[in-house]
């Protein structure tokens, strides 16, 4: 949980030490003084709901234990360094966007003037970008968090997601929902988030289990535009539905027993995209059922149904993730779907305990005999959201 109250005077919460050093010390060393807050944020993965959190759909995803670390201190301009590779440092006014890195973190600063003006930021992280684990959230949430700090205002886990969402979706420029923010500023360690994204309204369901994450090893990049185009499609298909059911506010309403009669009124493809939301806001609200009662081989089947989904209709897969979901199915795990937005990005798959390595090894060798790279899956659990690690 999110506590914006943290004790002063070099207090740390609770983390890997290593981890906050590492950022420490970067800081120190591009600025030569100490940081005044380092705030972190983890990533996410979605369970299911996938396109849903832009189209009034319910949503289950789950932070995961691989964060992002921001350490911030007073600055005139934006300065940015990234222990990363293949991200640059930056120096830069507030101004215009300017395609980088750096726009996440000033987006924060001017969707709520946190502060305005400048700061020092160092920046190190455990999530692949591109990987379909919402790094740019993670990177947004706790630079709010950070950010929010060191210009003296104690902002809450909503106040860090809006600002979040604000920065990605008006400054960036991805018109994203609220999904990835909610769930990274808002995770309890444990526990899926239900979020019902007509309403807002968030609940937490124990989420015991563990999922394997398979890289497909294919970076997507939303602002690239597909996401986008995505989006627009939805807008134009819930415009044709509202000629027929004039009270529909978005496409996740459109009951299950309407869906044929939908269809017929949409052209192609707008009839497959409102097929996707359709289904998968009926998938969402079983496999949230299921989670409930414990029954994870029920939730798996979802999962499944939720990847022929994607890869049909929403077609937003790659032929990667369509490799490594059918060969978990074909090796015995209970169930995998492409978590995310697709284009690429990572595959999650549910596996019984006692069958996991058999099955993760055989479907790592499918995948490196059809695309000659072997993949790296690793185990992620539900873990806390973003947190202030440092206040001096
Ligand atoms: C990205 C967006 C989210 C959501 C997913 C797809 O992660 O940031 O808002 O739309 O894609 O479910």
């Amino acid at each position: 949980m999110y506590h914006p109250r943290m004790s002063s005077n070099l207090s740390r919460t609770a983390g890997p030490g290593a981890a906050i050093e590492q950022v420490i010390s970067l800081f120190q060393h591009t600025y030569g003084f100490a940081p005044a807050v380092v705030a972190s944020a983890p990533g996410r993965v979605n369970l299911i709901g996938e396109h849903l959190d832009y189209n009034g759909g319910p949503v289950l995803p789950f932070a995961i234990n691989r964060r992002t670390w921001v350490a911030a201190g007073p600055g005139r301009n934006f300065e940015l360094v990234s222990g990363e590779p293949g991200f640059p440092p930056v120096h830069r006014a507030a101004g215009a966007p300017q395609g980088d890195w750096s726009d996440y973190v000033v987006g924060v600063a001017r969707a709520v003037g946190w502060p305005s003006h400048g700061a020092r930021i160092a920046v190190t992280s455990e999530l692949p970008v591109g990987g379909g684990l919402s790094s740019s959230a993670a990177l947004s949430v706790a630079a709010a968090a950070a950010l929010g700090r060191l210009a003296g205002s104690l902002p809450d886990a909503d106040a860090l997601a809006e600002a979040a969402f604000r920065a990605e979706h008006d400054y960036v420029g991805v018109r994203c929902g609220r999904m990835d923010q909610t769930v990274v500023a808002h995770a309890i360690e444990g526990h899926a988030l239900y979020l019902d994204t007509a309403t807002g309204a968030t609940r937490a369901c124990p989420f015991p289990s563990t999922v394997w994450v398979v890289p497909t090893g294919v970076e997507h990049a939303l602002t690239e535009g597909s996401y986008n185009a995505r989006r627009a499609e939805c807008t134009r298909a819930l415009e044709l539905c509202r000629s027929r059911w004039p009270e529909l506010t978005a496409l996740a309403e459109l009951d299950l027993s309407r869906l044929a009669e939908a269809v017929t009124l949409l052209p192609a493809p707008l009839d497959r995209r409102v097929r996707h939301v359709v289904t998968e806001t009926a998938r969402t609200r079983a496999a949230s059922a299921a989670l409930e009662r414990g029954n994870l081989a029920e939730v798996a089947q979802l999962l499944t149904e939720g990847h022929a989904s994607l890869r049909d209709d929403y077609q937003c897969s790659v032929p990667e993730a369509d490799v490594l979901v059918a060969a978990a199915v074909e090796h015995g795990a209970l169930g995998a779907r492409l978590t995310g937005a697709g284009w690429g990005g990572s595959v999650i798959m549910l596996t019984e305990e006692r069958d996991a390595s058999t099955v993760i090894d055989r479907v790592a060798a499918t995948f490196a005999r059809r695309f000659d790279r072997t993949p790296a899956p690793w185990r992620a659990r539900a873990a806390g959201g973003a947190r202030l690690d440092l206040v001096a």
